[in-house]
């Protein structure tokens, strides 16, 4: 049924029909949205949120369930002020910017070197940046209006503050924050873990949780929210062994995103090449995206830096000691982050597809992977109005719908119907019709070949068991 032919889409246009099918379909909707929306913040609709809750079980599955020695944590949102002083987030977390003299568009100078094909290290300071604008400023328009005269560039922290308990109003000048990321909270719960959960070096904490930014330039979707879910792990482990299990991890984190799916040829390595004083290795996996390779996961030999900071800030030990060697020292981290966000763009961006068909038509179908499909069987009656077929149709939605996320349609002809849950993913669309009624055969439509094929609705259950794991 499928010709070859396939339209391949430039980038921009792709990433515009993504954007306008997750909010058509219910995956994505910009913030609220009746009131004009909201910078760089977006909800997650029906789809969305199942789609996202699939992506979280499955980082989960692979990084708790299936390690003994990883435990999971839930730390809250809101933490000691002090923990942002200890992290260097109050000091260093920040996105240098540049002001256009004639239109004000403000600019992230990280985006204009990189666009340049320069890349910039994180801890350059204000004076580092200008020269370095300086030395290229022949090169330089403001993506807005063209322009080549700016201000000078100038550091804009990214922690978002709160008024969190400030009763006297003071709260500029004491603020807390929410977290800028939710790795904080497992340096924080190290020892409360270790005491509590029988753990040994080494041992990973791992947390799926919110994390919040207040990012500069609200660009690409949702790939750059101002809030936005992180799934990081951090590995405890003896300095010595440190680097050997920071390469064991990274294998790993490449191997989990072909397990979910993901097109190999949409992934590729990048290695940080100015690394952070404490830092010992740091690589970053980056996925294809419709404006190019960006970062989807970062992997990062993080050294004795966190939980140094963190005894030195609060006082408290935060060494470990060998209970068989009697050695004590500072575990040092390896740590692996990544975004919810991030990894749903990517498994759109992979599974978009437009596809002519033999007899002329098209469609658009998201090939996700079957196992995150946020909708995994759909069941028609054939016709609306016949009430021995929504019956028969009803009983199996019933049957079925504990198990796997169904979703019962009788609206409009069965086409239209099937175009709705290609658009969503849905691998397979049941069917009730009059032979239904003879000989408790239903038809399973498949969405990938759109083959048709009939099975019993008895073994029905063992067939999506069968086929929805990959
Ligand atoms: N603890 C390390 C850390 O937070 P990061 O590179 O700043 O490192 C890790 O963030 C991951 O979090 C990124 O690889 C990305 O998947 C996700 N992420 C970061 N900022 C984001 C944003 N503004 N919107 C969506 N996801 C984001």
């Amino acid at each position: 049924m499928i010709a070859d032919e396939k339209k391949e889409l430039f980038s921009e246009d792709k990433m515009n029909k993504i954007i306008s099918l997750c909010k058509r379909r219910g995956f994505v909707f910009p913030s609220s949205e009746i009131y004009g929306g909201f910078s760089a913040v977006y909800d997650f609709g029906p789809y969305g949120v199942e789609l996202a809750n699939n992506i979280k079980a499955a980082w989960w599955q692979a990084m708790v369930r299936k390690n003994e020695n990883i435990v999971g944590l839930d730390a809250a949102i809101f933490m000691h002020p002090r923990v942002w002083e200890a992290s260097g987030h109050t000091t260093g977390f920040s996105d240098p910017l540049i002001e256009c003299r004639k239109c004000h568009a403000r600019l992230r100078v990280d985006h204009i070197l990189e666009d340049l094909g320069i890349q910039a290290d994180e801890k350059m300071t204000e004076e580092e940046i200008n020269k370095l604008l300086d030395e290229n400023k022949d090169k330089i328009e403001c993506a807005k209006c063209g322009a080549k005269d700016f201000t000078k560039a100038k550091k804009f922290n990214l922690l978002v503050k709160s008024n969190l308990g400030n009763f006297t109003g003071d709260w500029e000048k004491n603020p807390v924050y929410l977290r800028g990321e939710t790795c904080q909270g497992i340096y924080v719960n190290f020892k409360n873990v270790l005491d509590s959960a029988r753990v040994k070096i080494p041992f990973g904490i791992a947390q799926i949780g919110k994390a919040f930014r207040n990012e500069i330039t609200a660009r690409q979707f949702i790939f750059r929210k101002r809030e936005f879910e992180q799934m990081e792990m951090q590995m405890f482990t003896h300095p010595k062994e440190a680097l050997k299990i920071y390469e064991e991890w990274k294998q790993r984190r490449w191997k989990f995103y072909l397990d979910l799916g993901i097109k190999e040829k949409n992934l590729k390595w990048r290695k940080h090449k100015n690394l952070v004083f404490y830092a010992k290795a740091a690589w970053d996996i980056e996925y294809n995206f419709p404006f190019g390779f960006k970062e989807i996961e970062g992997i990062h030999a993080r050294g004795d830096y966190d939980l140094s900071r963190h005894s030195q800030y609060s006082g408290k030990d935060l060494s470990y000691t060998d209970s068989q060697t009697g050695e004590k020292y500072i575990p040092h981290i390896v740590e692996t982050s990544t975004g919810v966000e991030r990894i749903f763009l990517a498994l759109l961006t992979d599974a978009f597809t437009e596809e002519k068909l033999s007899d002329g038509t098209e469609r658009t179908v998201l090939k996700l992977p079957k196992k995150l499909a946020p909708i995994k069987v759909a069941i028609f009656p054939l016709l609306k109005n016949k009430p021995e077929l929504v019956i028969k149709a009803r009983q199996i939605y019933t049957d079925l719908k504990s198990e796997f996320m169904c979703e019962f349609d009788d609206n409009g002809n069965i086409g239209k119907r099937y175009r709705r849950q290609d658009e969503i993913g849905t691998p397979y669309c049941v069917t009730v019709d009059f032979d239904t009624l003879k000989d408790d055969t239903v038809t399973v439509r498949d969405r990938d070949t759109m083959k048709q094929k009939r099975i019993k609705i008895f073994d029905l259950r063992d067939f999506l068991e069968e086929n929805l794991s990959v």
